[in-house]
């Protein structure tokens, strides 16, 4: 969602802002805009509107010498997206400029009590914030006056903050929103995603909520002071930046997507690497809590929700630990009867889901122990509760999830196998084979491409599997939907019968996924049913049970771990659909990579 980006330093700092605002598109949006001082004329410039960062990059006027600049992306929230809802907003006197990421809750109040006489130039709460700063400005200092504000805001917000005044100092603050400040040898970049920092900031650090940053400029360096909001010096330590231009780039494929999808062999080896090789593994304080825990409630949205689904399963079955999988949004209102000892688990890629923050204030207040398993260390989920295991899939740019999915299904795989008194496998063995299987699928793309051309792209479709198998439907389905927007169901194999077969016709695909033997037989069965109403079936099946008209054969893997190989065809599936329907398929209409609100 939002991403917001400001800089202040000796490189030109305009530059470095549509480069920031590029880097975040992938977290969905629909304005953009930037501000900045134009140094020569000592005057400020903003351009924004609706539209995609590449028009604002396409029209910017790049004669300007500026070292002091914020720009922004906007899902629109309040108000729909044009050029009056766009950020920058400004204060009546247009003495202060701001960006903000997040929901004030109590603007319209904030608005009748200190702002009556203001008129309003848009429809966002932004524009309360911006000008209760101009207001308390004509009494108190500005530092003070920022604080004074955020002391009245409920809600959440990530904040970059210009005085026209003093086009030496950029402020910023954060309360829920993610914010990072980033120090490089050149200047201070402050941030909503540690992407947007990269190439420019050698040290980075994640902000705490309530925190507020004044950057400023001495005798040609650049530094930068935290307080709390109460004006307390904070500490500052820094954290190493430790990713690099090329992991960011598409490494020569056409889209992220696809970048990402043929990564997930490397992502297999090394989650073996970071947590099975030279005595490595999963850290003793963690299996701990699972194993005095009475159940395990994991808390997740979308992707992350159906890994949830397959680490319930593997935890039941492999280490006889009961769990209930909730989705987040659900889970946030309507929290469940929990059981005596229960240990929450959080599974997010981007670590700032807000419907799982939602959550995990919940359990925290409860004082309930809890894990986040996410992608990001610096991520918010990360560091709120109490465990933390990240998944090293490397950073996701596409707005659909592949990599990060496999990832989280291979750790709660590696979690339930640690746990399991007696083990059904060897784990380095059948990891070993699942990274080759999928490099073997990842292969024959090609072939996948011309299969769905020939078959699949059509109105609707249906995914069909029974046990782990309706697991990766559920996941095709969503994956397909969002980036073809072809309307998918994913559906446990024998409940279609019961009562959705009559939307099967002349034509529909349907696409089986049988990896467990035991289910095969009655699969297969219901592939005959819709096969007689018409439907165009394609199989998905392991080698060691798979039927000679099967279209996509899988290598055998242990079945425990075949949810890893099962989706790496589905995803093919998606992203060539998506590509002969020339879908924007790296960013999704209406879809954001971080759902940052409820
Ligand atoms: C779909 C997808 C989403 C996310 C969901 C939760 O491809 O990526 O369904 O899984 O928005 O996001 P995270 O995992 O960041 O909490």
């Amino acid at each position: 969602m939002c991403g917001i980006v400001g800089y202040l330093g000796s490189e030109k700092a305009s530059d470095i802002i549509l480069s920031g605002l590029t880097k975040l598109e992938y977290r969905g949006y629909d304005s953009c805009g930037i501000f900045f001082h134009d140094t020569d004329n000592d005057r400020f410039i903003t351009y924004k509107d609706k539209g995609r960062v590449h028009h604002l990059v396409d029209d910017f006027d790049y004669q300007y010498n500026n070292h002091l600049a914020i720009g922004h992306t906007r899902w629109a929230t309040h108000g729909k997206p044009n050029q009056a809802n766009s950020h920058p907003h400004f204060s009546l006197s247009q003495r202060f400029g701001i960006v903000h990421n997040g929901v004030i809750d109590n603007y319209l109040e904030l608005t009748t009590k200190y702002l009556a006489d203001v008129p309003f130039s848009s429809e966002t709460d932004t524009e309360v914030i911006v000008n209760l700063i101009d207001y308390f400005s004509k009494t108190l200092a500005v530092e003070e006056a920022i604080r004074k504000t955020l002391s009245l805001l409920e809600g959440s917000y990530a904040l970059l903050i210009i005085d026209i005044v003093n086009p030496d100092i950029l402020y910023a603050a954060k309360n829920k929103s993610p914010l990072l400040v980033g120090v490089g040898s050149k200047g201070i970049i402050i941030a909503s995603d540690v992407m947007a920092l990269v190439g420019y900031a050698d040290h980075y650090l994640p902000l705490e909520d309530k925190s507020v940053v004044t950057v400023s400029k001495t005798e040609n360096q650049y530094h930068f002071e935290l307080k709390d909001i109460i004006g307390k010096p904070l500490p500052t330590t820094m954290l190493e930046m430790n990713i690099v231009m090329e992991d960011i780039g598409k490494a020569g494929y056409s889209h992220y997507m696809l970048k990402e999808i043929c990564e997930q062999p490397s992502v297999i080896r090394k989650i073996m690497a970071m947590y099975l090789e030279n005595g490595s593994s999963l850290p003793d304080k963690i299996i701990q809590h699972f194993q005095e825990a009475n159940r395990i409630y994991i808390v997740a949205a979308g992707t992350s929700m159906h890994a949830g689904f397959v680490g319930k399963y593997l935890l039941e079955n492999i280490a006889q630990i009961p769990v209930e999988v909730f989705i987040a949004s659900e889970f946030a209102y309507n929290p469940p009867l929990v059981e005596k000892n229960p240990y929450f688990v959080f599974i997010s890629q981007s670590g700032e889901t807000a419907d799982l923050r939602s959550s995990l204030v919940w359990v925290k207040s409860h004082h309930y122990q809890s894990l986040t398993i996410t992608n990001v260390p610096t991520s918010t989920l990360a560091r709120e509760a109490d465990d933390f295991l990240e998944i090293y899939a490397g950073p996701e740019i596409a707005v659909a999830s592949t990599k990060a999915y496999v990832a989280q299904v291979a750790i709660l795989l590696l979690i339930a196998y640690q746990l399991a008194s007696r083990k059904p496998f060897d784990i380095h063995v059948e990891l070993s084979r699942v990274a080759v299987a999928m490099d073997a699928i990842i292969d024959r793309r090609d072939y996948i491409q011309h299969l769905v051309r020939d078959k699949l792209v059509k109105h609707n479709c249906f995914y069909i599997g029974r046990g782990l198998d309706y697991f990766t439907c559920l996941e095709a389905a969503l994956k397909l939907k969002e980036i073809s927007y072809i309307q998918t169901e994913g559906f446990a194999a024998g409940e279609l019968k019961h009562g959705t077969i009559t939307l099967i016709e002349e034509g529909t695909p349907v696409i089986a996924v049988i990896s467990q033997k035991t289910m095969n037989h009655a699969t297969r069965g219901n592939i005959r049913e819709v096969q007689t109403r018409g439907a165009e079936v394609i199989v998905i099946s392991m080698s060691d049970i798979h039927d000679v008209t099967d279209q996509i054969v899988l290598m055998d893997v242990h079945e425990y771990l075949a949810p890893l190989i099962t989706v790496i065809p589905t995803q093919l599936i998606a992203f060539y659909t998506a590509l002969i329907l020339e879908r924007d398929i790296d960013k999704p209409r209406n879809l954001a990579k971080s759902v940052t609100v409820e």
